[in-house]
């Protein structure tokens, strides 16, 4: 697989800095996608540093780099506290995650996840997921559809373009891209129509892969597992993404009676153990900006481990 065109890597120096690279330590990259993170990462490592790079997509590990300080594992993260105890090891020195799905996703038009392609409805990152766009489209609740479409879409139309989708599929039913497309179009404005089109497929996308339910399962866990001064950091595109993260850096998500490893309860008050390193999000340069039309969503947060 030709690797170069897989997915530019956003705020690649930032992710790097706030990494603060010990060439000897141990670190994840949570989302390999096409190693643009990864690859830098390891260009940093003495031989006895190491990298550990997860992605849950078939074609991100066939085409993950061969090194001998770097191991691929083709999981999700929200099981890292499992894989890190397989691979005997206890702390890690940072661990970075670029959320969300890759250009490359994007770009291959039969995985279902862009209206750019007419293709089968299908949006699993990982291709032996069991839930499939098409399934909730045919089998969601007209009521589940617009929590759906208006929690991760933000859509103002989540109701009337739920109400759409269920009117179409008694009559037929929905099985691609453009089929969804043609029902949920007439309902967008005329001058967002692609924004908002590309928010509803953004909606089904974070439904398939569970993306909120994981983040969270995930931020507990490689809290956990980071060494004290260790590196987390989280690039989002997505406010709700960015919320989770904030709040799990503040430790506001563990107050009352979560209590987790990740965030000790004394007295009835939380302590936190991550302190953030940026008081406030980062964002991507004007160059990169101009460059990147992915970077503009991206919200960048570096936190360290007391
Ligand atoms: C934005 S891309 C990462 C791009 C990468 N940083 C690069 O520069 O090439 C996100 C990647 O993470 C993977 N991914 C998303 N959620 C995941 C999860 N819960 N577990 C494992 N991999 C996940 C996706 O399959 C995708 O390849």
């Amino acid at each position: 697989m030709n690797n170069d065109c897989y997915h530019i890597p956003v705020m690649l120096d930032e992710c790097l800095e706030g990494l603060d690279i010990n060439p000897k330590g141990t670190y994840i990259d949570l989302t390999y996608g096409g190693g643009g993170h990864s690859k830098e990462i390891v260009k940093r490592l003495s031989p006895e540093g190491h990298l550990y790079g997860f992605d849950q997509d078939l074609d991100a590990m066939k085409g993950a780099m061969q090194d001998e300080r770097f191991t691929f594992v083709r999981s999700n993260f929200r099981y890292i506290k499992n894989w890190m105890q397989y691979y005997g090891v206890e702390q890690v020195d940072g661990i970075l995650a670029d959320l969300g799905v890759s250009s490359h996703h994007l770009d291959e038009g039969e995985r279902g996840f862009s209206f750019r392609y007419d293709a089968p409805l299908d949006m699993r990152m990982n291709q032996k997921g069991k839930l499939s766009a098409k399934d909730i489209i045919g089998n969601y609740t007209e009521e589940q559809l617009a929590d759906v479409l208006y929690l991760y879409g933000e859509l103002k139309q989540s109701r009337r373009i739920a109400s759409a989708i269920a009117k179409a599929r008694a009559k037929n039913e929905i099985q691609t891209t453009g089929q969804l497309a043609e029902v949920a179009s007439p309902l967008l404005g005329y001058d967002r129509e692609k924004k908002d089109l590309a928010r509803v497929f953004q909606a089904l996308r974070i439904e398939v892969n569970g993306e909120m339910k994981v983040l969270k399962q995930m931020l507990d866990q490689a809290t956990d597992i980071l060494a004290p001064g260790g590196r987390l950091v989280i690039m989002t595109y997505h406010s709700l993404e960015d919320r989770i993260v904030k709040n799990h850096i503040k430790g506001a998500d563990k107050k009352d009676k979560n209590h987790t490893d990740a965030h000790a309860m004394i007295f009835g008050q939380t302590k936190t153990v991550l302190k953030a390193v940026n008081k406030s999000v980062i964002t991507a340069s004007a160059e990169e900006l101009a460059r990147n039309p992915r970077s503009r969503s991206a919200k960048l947060r570096i936190a360290e481990k007391s």
